[in-house]
């Protein structure tokens, strides 16, 4: 059984409420600095609009805690964008100052086909995190079909996510996913469900303790584990090698050689950076060098060194699915980016020569996209930890309230 998609959904003349991610990075003057989640939830607005639908837009924005309007984290510039990005939203309207006031409500029950609307934010009202069924049960009213295209936040209970669903199904109106939620559940979930083989994770990024799960997930799943960034430290002091300055978590050197053995007990080869771009401190321009092995006392490891890009980048060459969470080193500091650009080179080869690479969102996207790669990818995540927690095999409670279909047969 298939989730419901918003595609093969009747909405001519249907008010669709869609859960929309506009959770975007935001400069201090309020500037969007990166406006990929929006872009990517246009196909499913459009698919609405041209047939014959109109669309409710709802989405949160930061983190307020529910305590009504506050200027800093209105929609206000996420409706901009929406305007600037697609003709079909040039009229698109910001209604009311709280997605429940009568504004909004009687704006959503006018709508005509074609129309847009988008609500404040959701974290406006101090049901939204904790799931509270009163609220979904106001914004059931507003709306024909609820549609979830909000995978970033997938990971998430909250009211629009969970409660809402289930409001509308127990009103015995149609729930499905969006366009962007249904391919990011299909690469994510088929590359762990159906892999071709050689199967190959990178995974890097500051903290072990921070991926742990996905590790432990993935061992006996993958073929190679590829460690990189400041968490490879961690592994190496607990099987005591040394690594001078270099940032450790020393309180989880034990989960550490636990995972080590896990993998050493299983089908999937961990490999850790056998060589290292070190420095005194992590500046630019600061100078480098290169340590083979143990790690001077007054120096740090904040990349991986040459000879640890090469043998990753040998071992995706010859993957047919890539999965990478996770920078390499200290991406944002040049040099240190050398490492996750020449292996995020090495996974767009592969791609082109047929292997399926994802790659998680957060910070795996920014490292990739600042080295210039994202295009080359099969996918790339827009779910930062959601991502990642599909990666630990979790599953998600608000697709429990998602409709289900059965897929035509072809046989
Ligand atoms: C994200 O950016 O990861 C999602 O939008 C979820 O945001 P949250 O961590 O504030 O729930």
């Amino acid at each position: 059984m298939a989730l419901s998609r918003i595609d093969q959904t009747a909405v001519a003349g249907k008010r669709v409420f869609i859960r929309a991610d506009f959770n975007v990075p935001q400069e201090d003057d309020g500037r969007i600095s990166d406006d990929r989640r929006i872009r990517l939830t246009l196909p499913t607005i459009e698919s609405v609009l041209k047939r014959g639908g109109s669309v409710i837009l709802a989405s949160h924005l930061g983190r307020p805690e529910g305590k009504g309007h506050e200027a800093a984290f209105s929609m206000a510039p996420i409706a901009a964008r929406l305007r600037e990005l697609s003709p079909q939203l040039a009229g698109l309207r910001l209604v009311g100052t709280r997605c429940t006031d009568a504004e909004a409500a009687d704006a959503a029950r006018a709508l005509k086909a074609g129309e847009v609307l988008l609500l404040e934010n959701l974290r406006f009202e101090k049901g939204e995190k904790k799931g509270d069924a009163a609220l979904a049960a106001q914004l059931e009213t507003i709306a024909d079909v609820y549609c979830n295209d909000a995978f970033g936040a997938s990971h998430r209970t909250d009211a629009s996510m969970h409660a809402l669903p289930l409001a509308f199904r127990a009103a015995g109106k149609p729930t499905v996913t969006g366009l962007l939620l249904d391919r990011e559940i299909r690469f994510l979930q088929g590359v762990l469900e159906t892999p071709e083989r050689p199967f190959v994770a990178i995974i890097g990024g500051a903290k072990v303790s921070d991926k742990l799960a996905a590790l432990r997930n993935l061992i006996g799943r993958v073929d190679s584990i590829l460690v990189g960034g400041a968490m490879a430290y961690t592994f190496l002091k607990a099987q005591g090698v040394a690594v001078g300055r270099s940032r450790v978590q020393d309180d989880m050197l034990a989960q550490a050689l636990e995972i080590l053995q896990r993998a050493a007990g299983s089908r999937t080869r961990l490999e850790l950076p056998t060589d290292h771009v070190c420095a005194a401190e992590l500046k630019e321009g600061v100078a480098t060098g290169i340590a083979v092995g143990p790690i001077a006392a007054d120096m740090m490891g904040l990349d991986i060194g040459p000879a640890t890009a090469a043998h990753y980048a040998q071992v995706v060459a010859a993957a047919r699915t890539i999965i990478w969470n996770g920078p390499l080193g200290a991406f944002e500091w040049k040099p240190f980016d050398a490492g996750t650009s020449s292996v995020a080179a090495a996974v767009i080869r592969a791609t082109k020569s047929g292997a399926t690479s994802v790659a998680g969102g957060g910070d795996t996207a920014a490292a990739v996209e600042a080295c210039g790669h994202a295009a080359g990818f099969s996918h790339i995540s827009t779910g930062g930890g959601a991502s990642l927690e599909m990666l630990e095999g979790k599953s998600f409670e608000c697709l429990e309230a998602i409709d289900r279909h059965i897929e035509p047969s072809y046989s």
